[in-house]
């Protein structure tokens, strides 16, 4: 397989990433609380619809269909964010978990355009590499921007009191229980670690 090859199914990921993105952010801000949290989930909004349309005409420079390939990885980022769109919390704390969830989107995209923009450099592929270059600044500032809101969230977030513990649900017995299996297929491997 060729370079040329993994980036476009690189860049195919990445297009099913902006996507779930679009449909993902208004959730987000409709469920954040502070308004500050809400207006930059909008505004990221409109910004991952240009996002898209710069990776289609990618798409087009490369001659190649921008669909084909599903973000596995993206969806699993999202679903992480429902689960914080799911918590029985209030103000501060309910969008701290908010603020993770966006960060974690952020930066699985930062990471997708680093890698591409490299490859299309070494491709020779200046005009592709500048198109990625302005959508990898936008989920920079974006990033950014969000973690600049988060201070006060997070500030008021801690002098909030503990929650009463609750019965678990369904969703959160299961996951209690994958984490344990986590935990246990690591443990040989953990001990044989060199000091
Ligand atoms: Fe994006």
């Amino acid at each position: 397989m060729a370079l040329s090859e993994v980036l476009v199914d690189e860049l195919r990921d990445m297009y099913s990433a902006e996507n779930q993105l679009v449909k993902a952010l208004p959730k987000l801000a409709q469920g954040a609380i502070s308004k500050e949290l809400k207006s930059l989930f909008t505004q990221h909004l409109d910004e991952t619809k240009g996002q898209v349309d710069r990776l289609k005409q990618v798409f087009e420079i490369l001659g190649e269909k921008p669909t084909g390939e599903h973000c596995n990885g993206m969806e699993g980022v999202i679903e992480e964010g429902a689960d914080a769109l799911e918590k029985d919390e209030d103000g501060a704390s309910f969008d701290s978990g908010l603020v993770g969830a966006a960060l974690r989107t952020e930066h699985y995209e930062i990471a997708g355009y680093t890698a591409t923009i490299e490859m299309a450099k070494v491709l020779g592929l200046s005009d592709v590499a500048g198109l990625l270059t302005e959508n990898l600044n936008e989920e920079l500032t974006a990033a950014k921007k969000i973690l600049g809101a988060a201070q006060s969230i997070l500030k008021e977030s801690a002098s909030q009191p503990k929650a009463e513990k609750q019965p678990k649900t369904g969703k959160e017995k299961y996951s209690d229980q994958k984490s344990k299996e986590d935990e246990k297929k690591a443990a040989p491997d953990l001990k044989r670690r060199v000091s």
